[in-house]
């Protein structure tokens, strides 16, 4: 069994905190009922603030995605549900060679389950004609916007701008196609209006964006409304 490399170097550790999780610890903490039921609600969504590489963020896509495939009875209901899926997963991480493996290591499951999702609904038909390359494009999409390199307690990316997060609503089906529109957020401003209201249990879900009445001024930016699928190619207006 090939053994898991989980520091990179004494420094690093030293500075940064630096441990990646064992897969079995990452996958017992997601076993947790709590837990399982939110990845089992494929919109829920997780921010992981020190993602590493993404131990926990692949795994919860890797487990989203089985969900989305439950969900499906076509093969264009799958891309939609394998997009939502992805679609609420966020992470923030300080180190630039992370996030680089975090964003492959995004990809990479995305594509792994994608496909193999394709082949169990249809195993008779060839997997490459079933790919929709828009479904493909919309994921290399919501994984750069999803994936932030930044400090999460300064809320500010090495270049000291805000970290910025996009919110994909989700508007509902038209003809059979999931509908969306992206709204962009500073980091700082979804933490102001997520802290309300404290939540009663530690299990209790925050959602990540707020109701529309409170954060409707903080919005930096909007898209178009379009179809999930499309979302790579939406223009935007600034606020
Ligand atoms: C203990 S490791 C955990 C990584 C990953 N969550 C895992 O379980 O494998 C902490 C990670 O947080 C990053 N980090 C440390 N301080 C940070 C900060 N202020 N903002 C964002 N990331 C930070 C480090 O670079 C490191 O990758």
């Amino acid at each position: 069994m090939k053994e898991e490399q989980l520091i990179k170097s004494p420094d690093r550790v030293k500075d940064v905190g630096e441990v990646f999780t064992p897969k079995r610890i990452v996958e017992f903490m997601l076993d947790q009922p709590e837990i399982t039921a939110k990845i089992n609600d494929l919109p829920a969504t997780f921010l992981e603030p020190s993602a590493g590489e993404g131990a926990f963020l692949v795994e919860i896509l890797r487990r989203k995605m089985d969900v989305a495939l439950l969900s499906s009875h076509t093969v264009q209901e799958y891309g939609d549900n394998a997009l939502i899926a992805l679609s609420s997963l966020y992470g923030i991480e300080f180190m630039e060679d992370n996030v680089e493996m975090l964003v492959m290591n995004m990809n990479e499951q995305f594509l792994r389950s994608y496909y193999q999702g394709l082949h169990q609904l249809q195993p008779e038909e060839d997997v490459s004609e079933l790919t929709d390359g828009n479904v493909l494009k919309s994921a290399k999409t919501l994984i750069q916007a999803n994936m932030a390199q930044g400090n999460a307690l300064t809320q500010l990316d090495n270049q000291g701008n805000p970290i910025m997060f996009s919110e994909w609503k989700l508007l509902g089906k038209q003809h059979g196609f999931q509908y969306v529109q992206r709204l962009e957020y500073t980091f700082f401003a979804i933490i102001e209006h997520a802290q309300e209201p404290v939540p009663e249990t530690p299990y209790e879900e925050i959602s990540l964006f707020a109701p529309p009445e409170e954060k409707k001024s903080s919005v930096i930016r909007e898209y178009d409304p379009c179809r999930l699928v499309d979302i790579y190619q939406t223009q935007s207006k600034e606020r």
